[in-house]
């Protein structure tokens, strides 16, 4: 089996860590000394050999790629390290995966991984891909978390018929609103985990007939004219959302987007009133923060609650919990004064 991991995202919603040049894929968390997307690396080769992993991402990345592997005692072959000249989100990156697989080795299945999750039992998460690829002969597989709250930034998706493993999907909603998602959680949905399986011929056939102006622009042979060309559109709106041949296998797994600094809240260990500091504190009075500090600066706190305070050497964030989804509309702000 083939894999292909995604790391060309910015992780705009965990600015001001996450940095263009830098971003949260590559940032190495203290609680597991490695990052994400070592993590995710290590992840993969339970599945695919080395030699069949494919890693999409981009020319300012490639070596912090290169250079993250080979931290892991690993030699990963540079071919196989896909550069997209820009960022068009996730369906031109896997359908420029999915291509280069096809010329080289013609039709077979494909995990797709993102570069920003952390999964705790991943051992049981293999074994169920390795299971789920029967049903890659008919269907473009996803894998359903049972949701725990009204998210906005995932996918969700309806089970239906029940399959031999998983159920035939009804429907998949990206980014629903937070009415909706309430809506969708009380009706049994599930969230998309972002991880997809699929064989290389049925992905492309829907490809061609969902967005067509995708398949067209991968036919030129410069991938910087294939890039100029083709639309920014992910995978779940451009194909999940549409395709009426998708399924779902449902995993029972401790899963998380460490995307936003509330879902690195939910995750990391607190302590007894509930703070999360990176670095030297003193804290007066004050619960249910997370704050981070540059440079072992003393965070000192009083009478203060459910704050995120990120501080690195030029940039200050301060936002409540709960609106850490907004960062990314401060990274907009930004890129747009130039
Ligand atoms: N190479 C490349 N190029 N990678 C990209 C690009 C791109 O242009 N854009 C995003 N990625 C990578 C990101 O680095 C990340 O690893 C992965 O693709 C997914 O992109 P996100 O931007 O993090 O997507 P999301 O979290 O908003 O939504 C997706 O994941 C959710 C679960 O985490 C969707 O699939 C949702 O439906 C899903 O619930
Ligand atoms: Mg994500």
């Amino acid at each position: 089996m083939k894999s292909i991991i995604l790391a060309g995202g910015v992780g705009s919603r965990l600015f001001p860590l996450s940095r263009e040049y830098y971003p949260k894929q590559f940032i190495k968390f203290k609680a597991f000394e490695k990052s994400l997307f070592q993590l995710t690396f290590e992840r993969t080769l339970k599945l695919s050999n080395i030699k069949d992993i494919y890693i999409i991402t981009n020319e300012k990345h490639k070596f912090l790629v290169l250079g993250q592997i080979e931290e892991l005692g690993y030699n990963f072959k540079e071919e196989n390290i896909l550069i997209e000249p820009i960022g068009k989100n996730t369906l031109p990156a896997i359908y420029y995966g999915v291509k280069v697989i096809k010329e080289r080795d013609g039709d077979d299945a494909v995990a797709v991984f993102p570069s920003d999750h952390l999964i705790k039992n991943e051992d049981e998460f293999i074994k169920i891909i390795k299971e789920g690829v029967k049903l890659a002969d008919n269907y473009l597989i996803t894998f359903g978390i049972k949701p725990n709250k009204p998210h906005t930034g995932y996918g969700y998706i309806k089970p239906g018929e029940k399959l031999d493993i998983g159920y035939k999907v009804d429907e998949f909603k990206e980014k629903p609103d937070l009415e909706t998602a309430k809506k969708y959680i009380e009706n049994g949905y599930l969230w998309n985990s972002g991880m997809f399986l699929f064989k290389t011929d049925i992905f492309e056939e829907e490809v061609k007939k969902y967005c067509p102006e995708v398949y067209e622009a991968f036919k030129e042979d410069d991938i910087n004219n294939v890039y100029r060309k083709v639309p920014d559109i992910s995978i779940d709106y451009g194909i999940m959302e549409k395709s009426d041949r998708v399924a779902v296998i449902p995993i029972n797994i401790k899963w998380s987007d460490l995307g936003s600094f509330d879902a690195i809240y939910d995750v990391f260990d607190k302590d007894d009133n509930g703070n999360i500091i990176h670095g030297e504190n003193v804290i007066l009075n004050s619960k249910n923060n997370l704050i981070y500090t540059h440079g072992g600066k003393l965070a000192s706190l009083i009478g203060v609650d459910d704050l995120i305070v990120v501080d690195t050497r030029d940039v200050l964030l301060i936002c409540n919990k709960g609106d850490s989804q907004k960062v990314k509309d401060i990274v907009k702000y930004l890129k747009q004064k130039g």
